[in-house]
């Protein structure tokens, strides 16, 4: 089992090629998200997944025109079903769920050799009054998965002894 190839090749996707998604990795990659740890295991998420072309021309429109949108076979509108709860050091637990579950599925789709874009670059009433999202819900961002080139070029990172120190600040 190797994670750290999967972590080192990812990059965020610039465009996706005119390829479907096998129904089998779609699950896998779905599995992948459902299996993701969340605060006192409440799984606050709802995954909907989109294909069509035509609801995915709508929900591009909701994103500024994201070409990405409809050039990916599939779009996963990552959504939250409870935005009151708070872990017991005070923050909102459902921004950090949901991270954990999409970055899951980010994983799973390169592992099986897709791309994938992270996009939360989109007016959230329109995604919401789209898909019939209760009012009371949340789209916190959106995945959209595909075979890609690999085109993104790796953005640099801050080397480890910038963001990690020992028993103190
Ligand atoms: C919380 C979050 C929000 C993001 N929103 C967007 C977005 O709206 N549009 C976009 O193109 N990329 C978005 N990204 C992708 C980041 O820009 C990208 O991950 C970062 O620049 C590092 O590049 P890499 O993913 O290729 O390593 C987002 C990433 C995260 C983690």
């Amino acid at each position: 089992m190797e994670v750290l190839s999967e972590i080192l090749n990812r990059v965020s996707a610039n465009s996706f090629l005119d390829e479907q998604l096998p129904e089998e990795s779609l699950q896998n990659i779905l599995n992948a998200g459902r299996m993701a740890p969340s605060a006192k295991n409440r799984q606050p998420w709802r995954f909907i997944v989109m294909k069509s072309p035509q609801i995915k021309e709508k929900i591009k429109e909701t994103a500024y025109g994201d070409e990405r949108f409809t050039q990916a076979p599939v779009v996963i509108a990552a959504c939250t079903t409870n935005i009151g709860y708070r872990m017991p050091n005070g923050e909102l637990s459902y921004p950090v769920d949901l991270s954990f579950a999409v970055s899951f599925m980010m994983l799973q789709a390169e592992h099986e050799g897709f791309g994938t874009s992270l996009i939360t670059t989109f007016r959230e009433d329109e995604v919401k009054k789209l898909l019939t999202i209760p009012y009371s819900m949340k789209v916190i961002m959106m995945l959209l998965i595909g075979k890609t080139e690999k085109n993104g070029d790796h953005e640099t990172r801050h080397p480890l002894d910038r963001i990690v120190s020992y028993d103190h600040w």
